[in-house]
């Protein structure tokens, strides 16, 4: 049997992320319902084991992986790159397989290097999960900003999104522009001064035909968004320049975004999301988020070994509304009663 790896939002049609995304809500119903505890229903997984392996800080996405592992029942071993064999100079693909022999089931990997999930993942033979590699993409990132976005805002088709600051070197953003695609949204960037798109982001607008524009006021600009999504100046990938000076949505510019709208931020929040939008109710970034991709994750790690946890939810109490939708969705095509 193959493996299937997690490694770039290319890999997923629509109706794949939206899978997700609702495999999501069902395991949020089991959470919220079990206390924000695991339950028995989620916990298959026992006696297997997720290695978290990062070579680059991280709050949200490793302690929401480890937390998705655990909720399904696995063991979850974090090895920091720089405490493993790799400092002696082992290579990641080498320590990946070594992973791999000493029992791990799956491989969650966040490394400093483009790319370098997808070598990982070459002849792996346990799933692998791109956690972030430099400044290429972020795809667990992007299900995570999709469901949020789908929560609040209903069908994303068409919505308009305006993304604002380090547009030129943030992989969350690569990995949500191809996915919007799938959505016919249309993306505005407003950047400061060396953080435009970068090739990168220009090579996948082209291959994916995203419509956008390049915006300089982000006052006009998020006039009629439906998604604001600020990044911090990614300044690790700045090569030690310094760039132009931050762009700062703040009580001025809330003034003017649509009352229906929702502001995001895939975190860790700087100067460019100012204190007094962290109470706006327009803004999900601090907690619904990250609380969506503990869910996101969920289902995903799930899906990877074989969907045995959301199998057993939908021979649940836990399933019916979703079984009901279902049902009256096949009579309403088959224009029967039911
Ligand atoms: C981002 C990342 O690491 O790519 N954060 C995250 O995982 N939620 C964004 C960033 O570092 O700015």
């Amino acid at each position: 049997m193959s493996v299937e790896h997690v490694l770039s939002a290319e890999q997923y049609t629509r109706d794949q992320i939206d899978e997700i995304c609702d495999r999501s809500e069902l395991f949020r119903q089991v959470y919220d319902a079990n206390g924000s505890q695991p339950s028995s229903l989620t916990d298959v997984y026992t006696n297997m084991s997720c290695v978290t392996l990062f070579g680059e800080s991280s709050t949200r996405t490793r302690i929401s992986s480890a937390n998705a592992a655990a909720i399904l029942g696995m063991n979850v071993v974090h090895m920091a790159a720089d405490e493993s064999a790799m400092v002696k100079g082992e290579s990641p693909k080498t320590t990946a397989m070594t992973l791999a022999a000493v029992g791990a089931h799956l491989l969650v990997v966040r490394m400093p290097f483009e790319g370098i999930a997808a070598q990982i993942a070459e002849g792996s033979k346990i799933p692998i999960v791109n956690a972030g590699d430099g400044a290429n993409e972020h795809p667990t990132q992007m299900f995570l900003d999709i469901a949020t976005a789908k929560r609040r805002l209903g069908d994303l088709t068409g919505s308009r999104w305006v993304m604002f600051g380090d547009v030129g070197h943030s992989r969350t953003l690569n990995s949500l522009v191809i996915a919007l695609k799938q959505y016919d949204a249309h993306a505005t960037f407003v950047a400061p001064e060396g953080m435009e798109p970068s090739e990168r982001t220009l090579h996948y607008l082209e291959k994916h035909q995203v419509s956008w524009d390049l915006q300089t006021n982000l006052e006009e600009a998020v006039i009629g968004a439906n998604a604001l999504y600020g990044i911090r100046s990614q300044k690790e990938r700045h090569g030690g320049q310094k760039l132009g000076a931050p762009i700062i949505l703040d009580q001025h510019i809330l003034d003017k975004v649509p009352a229906d709208a929702i502001i995001m931020h895939p975190g860790p929040h700087n100067i460019e999301i100012a204190p007094e939008v962290y109470d706006d109710p327009r803004a999900v970034f601090a907690e619904e988020q990250p609380r969506n991709g503990l869910h996101v994750r969920t289902a995903l790690f799930d899906k990877l070994l074989g969907s045995r946890a959301f199998n057993a939810i939908m021979e649940s109490e836990f399933a019916q509304p979703a079984v009901t939708d279902l049902v009256s969705a096949v009579c309403r095509h088959a224009g029967v009663d039911n």
